[in-house]
């Protein structure tokens, strides 16, 4: 085993064939893995139908009432195809159990930061930093550990570059961990369907340098409305906080009505009234949707009661405010 993981990492590192390109430490180890099993089960697939085959034709009736010759067992035969594979299982197993507990367990030095899910938008907090982000943003060469929970249905966490994926439940934790061995931005997924913005849950990862990720947490981090106007910080939350998965600001119309040209406009709810969209309208929508639902539209919008701020509330009126046709 010693021998033969690091040989085998190096061969796949060569293969990339079926794989996204990888940046972290248990990506290669992920891949080889993946690749033995793949050329294992080719090539004992291509020796057992190319047997099956060749034997058919080789062994075939050729005239009426020809008898099989009579068959006797072959014990050399038996131990050999009962011990090969026997060794094969077994080193998947050893091997498969050993980058099972590599994944399962995360370093005991390895940076926190808890990542919350809810529909449609992945939130990070750095503990340590004080820091609220919804990029996932991390050193490059230092262990992560990712400590997960969701607000309302069960998501996934999916970072293909990374080769992590994870469930997101309500009311649990699930852990997940990686060091990252590259700089640069890598796709973060949901891979379980959590309803109708679910194709629209994405995300990023930014791997820094030592040195940008320490500016990066100086200037604040991500979602801290520093030096901003209440305009831009509500167009920051706008698409931070998930309101632009389902509200465009380009007059299209999604999950949810467009933002443009809404806010002084009357609009008719589903009930037949017609209420004008102001300041009060837009954070009762925020705080408590299914109360007035918009005519054409479904009440699947999720409550933001409890996890926005006033100040936050204001600034996202103001953006929708500013967003005239
Ligand atoms: Cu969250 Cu799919």
């Amino acid at each position: 085993m010693s021998v033969l993981g690091p040989a085998l990492v190096l061969a796949a590192q060569g293969r990339r064939v079926w794989t996204p390109e990888s940046a972290s430490t248990g990506a290669p180890r992920h891949d080889a893995l993946f690749y033995f099993l793949l050329y294992l089960s080719a090539f004992f697939f291509l020796l057992v139908v190319g047997l099956m085959v060749f034997f058919a034709i080789k062994y075939r009736r050729r005239r009426e009432g020809q008898r099989t010759s009579p068959l006797a067992g072959s014990r050399r035969l038996e131990i050999i195809w009962s011990v090969i594979p026997a060794l094969f299982f077994l080193l998947l197993f050893v091997w498969g159990w050993r980058e099972y507990m590599s994944l399962a367990v995360p370093p005991g030095d390895a940076m926190d930061i808890r990542v919350t899910a809810q529909k449609w938008v992945w939130t990070f907090d750095y503990p340590k930093e004080g820091i609220s982000s919804n990029e996932l943003v991390v050193p490059v060469g230092r262990p992560v550990r990712l400590t997960m929970s969701s607000q309302d249905v069960i998501h996934s966490f999916f970072v293909p570059a990374f080769r992590i994926k994870r469930d997101v439940l309500p009311n649990r934790y699930t852990v997940a961990w990686f060091e990252a061995t590259e700089t640069g931005t890598y796709d973060i997924q949901c891979t379980e369907y959590c309803g109708t913005g679910h194709s629209q849950m994405l995300s990023r990862v930014r791997v820094l340098g030592e040195r940008e990720f320490k500016e990066w947490v100086d200037s604040g981090g991500g979602l801290s409305g520093k030096g901003l106007s209440s305009i831009e910080f509500g167009k920051l939350l706008f698409k931070s906080k998930g309101c632009a998965t389902c509200h465009s600001v380009d007059g299209s119309q999604r999950t949810g009505p467009t933002m443009l040209g809404r806010f002084g406009a009357r609009t008719t709810l589903v009930e037949g009234k017609t209420v004008v969209v102001d300041d009060n309208y837009v954070r009762e929508s925020i705080m408590d949707p299914a109360a007035k639902i918009a005519q054409g539209f479904q009440p699947v919008m999720p409550t933001y009661a409890g996890r926005l701020k006033d100040k936050q509330v204001d600034a996202l009126i103001d953006y929708i405010k500013s967003l005239r046709r």
